[in-house]
């Protein structure tokens, strides 16, 4: 029934979500923060198999934030154990179905465990390709361009354009996001691909992440459909 309400020629290549409302969504039921990371796990699993199915080729989720060290110690480290169970189990399925596993963002600063699950599984599926997964943690835009920049200069070169600083950030393997949707309602991008996003759609549904299903994925995706992308250029509404 869904199916029939989407135009398959017109899906975004590379689809990113910013997964915002977890604590809300918990608060809203009376229940601890780490309830709604819990529940925001199991949706990002659910999001990823659907755009899986629907043959979207690259997904972004961004988990953690450079900003996000400022949250209580208690909720990073429930955080971070979500992450170790997520890639270890939830992932492990999806990733089967060849499924590239990226990653964007300083996990080194991670504890060794989880920077050990991390690296077992970019090693494991680094040469599948139906779909690539690009997880976004400790991830912030701004870091990521000034490590870009840094490197530019290690590397002895003296003059840039933009294809250089694009092969120099962490999502230099995969294109630009299409469409990025942030859940919650909040209206701002929370450094979120600050260099890639210059033409992307944006998309801010009220509903919190851990509700973000099916329905929801295809009403973004209808919304997205009827966008009028122009790139500066003048194209007719179709
Ligand atoms: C998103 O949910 C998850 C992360 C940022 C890790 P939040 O934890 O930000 O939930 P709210 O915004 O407090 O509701
Ligand atoms: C953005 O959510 C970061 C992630 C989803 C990982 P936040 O909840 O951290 O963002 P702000 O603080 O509301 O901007
Ligand atoms: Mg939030």
């Amino acid at each position: 029934m869904l199916n029939k309400q989407l135009d398959f020629a017109k899906l975004p290549k590379h689809i990113a979500f910013i997964i915002d409302g977890n604590g809300r969504w918990a608060k809203k039921r009376g229940l601890p923060r780490s309830f709604g990371h819990k529940a925001g796990i199991v949706t990002c699993k659910s999001t990823i198999v659907e755009c899986l199915n629907l043959g979207i080729k690259y997904v972004s989720i961004y988990g953690f934030s450079t900003e996000n060290w400022n949250r209580p110690k208690d909720e990073i480290e429930t955080l971070f154990n979500l992450f170790r169970e997520f890639i270890k189990n939830d992932l492990q399925e999806v990733l089967k179905e060849d499924v590239k596993f990226i990653v964007s963002g300083d996990y080194k600063a991670f504890p060794n465990d989880l920077v050990e699950t991390i690296e077992e599984c970019l090693n494991k599926t680094k040469n599948n390709s139906k779909m690539i997964l690009n997880l976004c943690i400790n991830y912030g835009g701004r870091p990521e361009i000034v490590r870009a920049v840094n490197n530019i200069i290690k590397d002895g070169i003296k003059s840039v354009d933009e294809k250089i600083i694009s092969s120099y950030l962490y999502t230099s393997s995969i294109p630009d996001p299409d469409f990025i949707v942030r859940t919650s309602g909040e209206n701002r991008i929370s450094n979120f691909m600050l260099w890639q996003a210059s033409y992307a759609e944006f998309y801010f549904p009220k509903t919190y992440w851990p509700d973000f299903h099916k329905k929801e994925l295809y009403k973004a995706l209808k919304v997205y459909s009827k966008r009028n992308r122009r790139f500066g250029a003048i194209k007719e509404n179709k």
